[in-house]
């Protein structure tokens, strides 16, 4: 037998095979280190939710979040270089608005492409905030239209509305969002001098297409974290709160107005659960929670939005109805409308509210105003680059 084997396999054919392999081995390592991106360190804090939302073939880099930040930014997404038809998504989340609008409604929305979905529509829902949405796992859109427990029932039928990647193909083809078409996107994107070696860096090769257009925005939407306002502070204790912000913060966490229960959890200020809050409903907008799930408590209900920066987003609730945080506060002490649908975490709602005194809406909105991180309105990591040149959406005027 080892005669045998001895005569079929001399010990030089073995040398040059394991030289081969070696060879191999050494190009294959050279070729992927050449395009392995930089990991991104996500910061370590204390009282936001330790489980993230982000996919494992698309963790955070360095260069995608880079790459990322040119798309949003760029007027060119829109698959057109005609001035009038420059867009991007900082056309509609700004910077300057904790990357909400300027109190901008759609007409339709985002969320319309199937054509089940389009012919149930009615009113016109608020642009959201695009900050911390790492720790959301419960949903995009104020009726958790993009979902990755969506099966492939309800409006969504067969389409891929799933995660924060879908997003963003879905914003650029949507005739109310970005009316564009994907094709010529990515070809327009492809042509761009400025971006072969962007993806080259992130993904290895210079190849663009939809899916890493997907990628690289959504892993720069997750790279927008918002921490350092106040109450963070306080909580750390490196901040003290004023008499008024702590009777505020008592109040906002007792039984009486019961915030809390959906404004809390965890600093992220929302728990991302979708709650009817005893809104008046003659405007029942049919593109509610309840579309998706049918359950009746559904009916009216919308994701609980993170009051983080709420002294910038307005105007408030998913239709824009209140146009100041005094009216919100004024809604949950008076105007609540109680139905068979109110969520039974509404304090008072069979009262019509929780019947605040003018002091005690002044506490609210005093603790409220601690949740605002001005940092993040002018973090250039966040900005538009200055290398867009003409093509770049910003608004400078705010
Ligand atoms: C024409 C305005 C407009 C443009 C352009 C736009 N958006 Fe939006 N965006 C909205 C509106 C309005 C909503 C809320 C829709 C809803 O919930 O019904 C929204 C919601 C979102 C959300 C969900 C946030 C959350 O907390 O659930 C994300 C993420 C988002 N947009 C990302 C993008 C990206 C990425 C782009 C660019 C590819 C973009 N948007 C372009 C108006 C716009
Ligand atoms: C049962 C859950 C629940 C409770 C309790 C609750 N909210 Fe809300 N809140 C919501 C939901 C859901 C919305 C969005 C409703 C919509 O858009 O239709 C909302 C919206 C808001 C908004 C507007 C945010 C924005 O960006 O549009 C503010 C501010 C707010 N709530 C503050 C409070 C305060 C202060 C209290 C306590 C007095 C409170 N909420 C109690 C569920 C709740």
């Amino acid at each position: 037998m080892k005669s045998i084997l001895r005569k079929k396999f001399p010990g030089r054919i073995f040398l040059v095979v394991i030289l081969i392999g070696a060879s191999l081995v050494f190009y294959w390592q050279i070729n992927s280190t050449k395009f392995s991106a930089t990991p991104y360190q996500l910061p370590d804090l204390k009282f936001f939710p330790r489980k993230v939302n982000q996919i494992e073939v698309n963790r955070l880099t360095v260069e995608g979040i880079r790459l990322g930040r040119f798309l949003f930014y760029d007027g060119r997404l829109s698959g057109s270089l005609h001035p009038d038809s420059l867009r991007s998504c900082a056309s509609c989340h700004i910077q300057q608005k904790s990357f909400t609008g300027e109190g901008f409604q759609m007409e339709k929305n985002a969320t319309e492409l199937s054509s089940d979905y389009q012919s149930i529509k009615t009113g016109s829902h608020e642009v959201l905030p695009l900050i911390n949405l790492i720790y959301n796992r419960n949903g995009f859109f104020w009726n958790g239209l993009i979902n990755d427990k969506n099966t492939n029932k309800g409006p969504s039928k067969g389409l891929r509305y799933q995660s924060l990647e879908d997003v963003v193909w879905i914003s650029i083809e949507s005739k109310d969002c970005m009316g564009g078409s994907i094709d010529q996107t990515v070809d327009l994107i492809s042509s761009i001098e400025l971006y072969q070696p962007m993806f080259k860096k992130d993904f290895g090769t210079e190849k663009v297409s939809i899916e890493r257009i997907d990628k690289a925005i959504a892993q720069f939407l997750r790279s927008i974290i918002a921490f350092r306002f106040k109450l963070y502070g306080v909580l750390n204790g490196e901040k003290k709160f004023e008499p008024d912000e702590l009777r505020g913060y008592e109040l906002f966490h007792s039984e009486k107005a019961g915030c809390f229960h959906c404004h809390a959890g965890s600093l992220l200020m929302t728990t991302n659960e979708y709650y009817n809050n005893g809104l008046m409903m003659d405007s029942l907008d049919s593109r509610d929670r309840f579309l998706f799930t049918n359950y009746l408590k559904d009916k009216g209900a919308y994701r609980a939005p993170s009051l983080i920066n709420c002294e910038i987003t307005g105007p408030y609730m998913h239709d824009g109805r209140y146009k100041s945080l005094d009216e919100v506060l004024d809604f949950y002490s008076e105007g609540i409308q109680y139905t068979d649908f109110t969520d039974p975490l509404i304090k008072g709602a069979i009262e019509g509210g929780i019947k605040l005194t003018r002091t005690e809406k002044n506490d609210l909105k005093a603790f409220l105003l601690t949740l605002t991180d001005r940092s993040i309105l002018a973090d250039t990591s966040f900005s538009a680059p200055i290398e867009l040149g003409i093509y770049s959406i910003r608004h400078s005027s705010l």
